[in-house]
């Protein structure tokens, strides 16, 4: 348990897997969510919150198999302020080494009018669903959501109201990313002077990144004495995201002057996880995004390189190796072997069993075939090609498609549907277009493409394309990634890719299934 006691130790709270996973289209599989799991706890993340139980099943049986395979971290499961889902999250975490149960209500005056709960009604709410998670678990934290946007008196006292009935940990979220670095100090300073019992307790800071301020608000938070940041891997999370986990724990160690603060991160485990979460989650970085962007280390203009090769420090205030970042250089080849294989991926933070391997080891060699110089990028671009989007019920079997100035594009697709093969050949606007189109075709859906996005992988004209979609239906969002030197190909793959998430998604969601999704914004 987190020790209130350490004054010079802030505490990380990672909650890529629950508010990360919230990002519309970011959905994780399971066996992913427990790889991302076990990456935070070898990194030295203090507290992973790994999901909300209540939200479906397969939400729980996550929180409990990534419970059950903890091993430093505290494992903490969200509920709302309802003791069904406290009891659902206890469940799903007490076979934790340390489970911690993270309850929540939103009091601010727009929050309390969903519920519709007078302010006394809802003060009797949290001090009965806090005192019920005390009786089942002895590290309970509790959040006021909109805490920014809540009247002081009241926020004031629903904080007392919490302490009193046990929660070691209090949150303070900016759930709109509404404040500023001086209020985030200010409102934390204020609650620990001003309320009873707040010197026995530690307060987070939960911040969102709507105005982009939610690393200086983080650390302005800590500035003001919180103890504990909630943060995730790449920023990600609902609309501009949460604080960037791998920001604030860098702006600690390289401003250590001026906030003498240290975290328990293995900083060098920082590029390996952004990459895998990336890969995942279907969200690429930005490649100017601080410490984990494609151009974070990259010295283009003539001076800076200059000055880089006098001396790196002319324009660094970190090494690219801090963060675990090793140079790209030409990596393998097609005469590379099995061995080199594995132990190049696993230096990019890709641990793989023999089976994936040899699948993994096919594609690379066909790759080869293709591409004579293959980089650090390719391998992992590679790697979300076979990423499992946990049902593989389409497959791609062949495509070829004519296209010019002559007339529209023609695809003609083999695909396998259920291990049933067909195929048909359809026109369009373009080539992706009449590929999709024969996926339509033969997979008849009504999505909507919300997003189609198409990056070179490295320089050349033989580089791999990565393709992202991104498809919408009736409300449920999936994300499909996949890269192949053929953008077209790419482009039909990371679509299949998609689908195969949508199924999965629609099974999850169908009416009559018990496995319902709930969201943590349904509050009554
Ligand atoms: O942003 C927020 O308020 C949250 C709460 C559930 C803690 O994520
Ligand atoms: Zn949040």
């Amino acid at each position: 348990m987190t020790n209130i006691s350490d004054k010079d130790r802030v505490w990380i709270f990672d909650t890529t897997l629950r508010d990360g996973e919230q990002s519309p289209g970011a959905t994780m599989t399971y066996s992913e969510k427990l790889e991302i799991a076990g990456l935070l706890d070898d990194m030295g993340v203090d507290i992973i919150e790994a999901g909300f139980p209540i939200a479906s099943e397969g939400d729980f049986k996550a929180v409990s198999d990534i419970a059950k395979n903890s091993k430093d971290s505290v494992i903490c499961g969200l509920s709302r302020a309802m003791f069904g889902d406290i009891d659902r999250a206890w469940d799903a975490i007490k076979h934790a080494r340390q489970p911690r149960i993270h309850t929540f209500i939103g009091t601010s005056p727009l929050h309390r009018a969903i519920p519709d709960l007078t302010m006394d009604e809802m003060a009797e709410r949290i001090h009965d669903t806090v005192t019920h998670a005390r009786n089942l678990c002895e590290d309970v934290q509790w959040s006021p959501m909109d805490a920014t946007r809540t009247e002081w008196d009241y926020l004031a006292r629903v904080v007392e109201i919490a302490i009193k009935a046990g929660a070691s940990t209090i949150n303070i979220p900016d759930t709109v990313g509404y404040t500023a670095p001086n209020e985030s100090a200010e409102l934390i300073r204020r609650l620990i002077a001003e309320v009873p019992g707040a010197d026995e307790v530690i307060f987070a800071t939960h911040c969102h990144n709507d105005l982009g301020l939610a690393t200086a608000n983080s650390l302005a938070s800590v500035e003001g004495g919180a103890r504990q940041i909630e943060c995730t891997i790449n920023g990600l999370g609902e609309r501009a995201g949460n604080t960037a986990l791998e920001e604030v724990v860098m702006a600690l160690k390289v401003r250590n002057d001026i906030m003498p603060w240290t975290t328990g991160i293995d900083t060098t485990k920082i590029m390996n996880i952004s990459r895998r979460v990336a890969t995942v989650s279907g969200f690429e970085v930005q490649f100017n995004k601080a410490i984990v962007g494609k151009n974070a280390f990259a010295h283009e203009s003539g001076i800076h390189q200059d000055g880089m090769l006098k001396n790196a420090e002319t324009f660094e205030i970190m090494r690219p190796e801090d963060v675990g970042l090793t140079e790209t250089n030409i990596v393998m080849g097609k005469h590379s072997g099995r061995a080199a294989l594995r132990s190049k991926l696993g230096d990019l933070g890709f641990d793989l069993g023999d089976n994936q391997l040899k699948d993994v080891f096919v594609r690379f060699k066909e790759l080869a075939d293709r591409k004579k110089e293959i980089y650090d990028d390719d391998l992992i671009a590679l790697m979300k090609t076979g990423e499992d989007a946990g049902s593989d019920r389409l497959k791609l079997k062949s495509l070829q498609v004519v296209c010019g100035t002559n007339g529209p594009a023609k695809a003609e697709l083999v695909m396998e549907v259920d291990g049933i093969e067909s195929s048909t050949i359809q026109t369009g606007d373009g080539p992706v277009d009449a590929s999709f189109n024969a996926v339509k075709a033969l997979f008849p859906h009504n999505t909507r493409l919300q997003l189609y996005q198409v990056n070179a992988v490295t320089e050349g004209t033989d580089a791999q394309a990565t393709v992202s979609v991104r498809m919408e239906e009736d409300g449920r969002i999936v994300m499909g990634q996949s890269a192949d030197t053929d953008t077209v190909v790419a482009s039909v793959r990371a679509y299949v890719n998609a689908l195969n998430r949508l199924i999965v998604k629609r099974e999850k969601t169908a009416p009559g299934n018990d496995t319902r999704e709930v969201s943590y914004k349904d509050v009554s």
